[in-house]
């Protein structure tokens, strides 16, 4: 099978990558390393990167007529400044419809796509959000244009799966709580954390459901979520263990804020009814492989997708 990945130096396209290469299916991966890292990637016969952007229209147009893939794994996406607009809308919005538009053009068969938990708003009126929940991006910069992006595939006529996603971590994991634990942690400063509660899941978890839904299984909108949410002190709980630090380092409790949800859970039901049974790996486990790689690779930076005060 011949797959494009935009975003493969990314963390959710580099483990698809890998099991796509694997089991012996060629892979072109396009990043312009905005968040991710090419060392992320291991040179691999199979395998070719280009260091580029999907905004550009020409390129796209020239991977895909040539290339050929079966399917396009759409992992990229731009984030890390929430007033930056521009490059925002060029790589959500310009670069996504770049690749659906060659999709169409050269008879993609699949498309697979990474939507954000913040489509449907920072105060969810379900609990668990359920998939009729109507999208509110309002907002977040990259909330917005990742929704136009979905909704330009949503009426593409392509074949396509979306998996709407909370938080996914692990190894290359570098938005979100999670690295910014460990380097404040590593940096011997207090964390802050919330009471708020958070869907998580391991993203190699996610990356063996999009082999799979690269393969054919399901159509349509997915919540990629085990169906259980983890208080933040939770995580920060295995991120204290997994980086042995003793005597326990007491973090700050903070009251919410006015754009904290008290929890994001996803209803996955229809995930599991088309996928089948997910063996989600535990926690502990999922934060101890995230720490070991930032052990030895460092945090690229520490990204969160909300406008939001920084602590110091
Ligand atoms: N990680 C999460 O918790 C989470 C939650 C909800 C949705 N998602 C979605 O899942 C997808 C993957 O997220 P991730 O965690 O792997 O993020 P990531 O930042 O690790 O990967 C995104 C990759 O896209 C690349 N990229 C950015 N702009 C590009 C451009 N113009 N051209 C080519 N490459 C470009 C980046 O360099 C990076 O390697 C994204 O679409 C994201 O919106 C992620």
């Amino acid at each position: 099978m011949k797959i494009l990945i935009s975003g493969g130096c990314g963390q959710v396209g580099s483990h698809v990558a890998e099991l796509f290469l694997k089991r012996g299916d060629q892979v072109v991966a396009i990043d312009n390393l905005a968040t991710g890292r090419r060392e992320h990637l291991a040179d691999h016969p199979n395998l070719k990167v280009i260091i580029d952007t999907i905004a550009d229209k020409a390129l796209v147009d020239k991977i895909v007529s040539e290339f050929k893939p079966d399917a396009i794994v759409h992992t990229a996406a731009s984030y890390k400044d929430p007033n930056d607009w521009y490059n925002d809308s060029l790589t959500n919005c310009v670069g996504g419809s770049n690749l659906i538009h060659a999709a169409k053009e050269y008879g993609v068969k699949r498309f697979i796509y990474f939507q954000t938990a913040l489509c449907y708003g920072v105060k969810p009126l379900h609990q668990p959000i359920r998939l009729d929940h109507p999208k509110f991006p309002a907002n977040s910069s990259y909330a917005i244009t990742k929704t136009a992006n979905e909704d330009f595939l949503e009426i593409s006529g392509l074949d396509f799966v979306t998996f709407r996603l909370a938080n996914v971590i692990g190894p290359r994991n570098v938005s979100g709580p999670l690295p910014i634990f460990f380097q404040r942690l590593k940096d011997g400063k207090k964390c802050f954390v919330t009471q708020a509660r958070r869907d998580f899941v391991y993203v190699m978890d996610l990356a063996k459901n999009v082999v799979k839904a690269c393969d054919g299984t399901g159509t349509g909108a997915y919540h990629f979520s085990s169906g259980t949410d983890v208080a933040i002190k939770e995580l920060y709980d295995e991120v204290v263990a997994a980086m042995g630090i003793s005597p326990y380092p007491e973090a700050e409790i903070k009251e919410l804020g006015p754009d904290d949800a008290p929890s994001i859970l996803l209803d996955p039901s229809r995930t599991f009814q088309d996928f089948g049974k997910i063996e989600f790996t535990p926690l502990k486990e999922t934060v101890r492989s995230a720490i070991e790689y930032f052990q030895k690779h460092g945090t690229l930076g520490e990204y969160t997708h909300l406008k939001l005060e920084k602590t110091k």
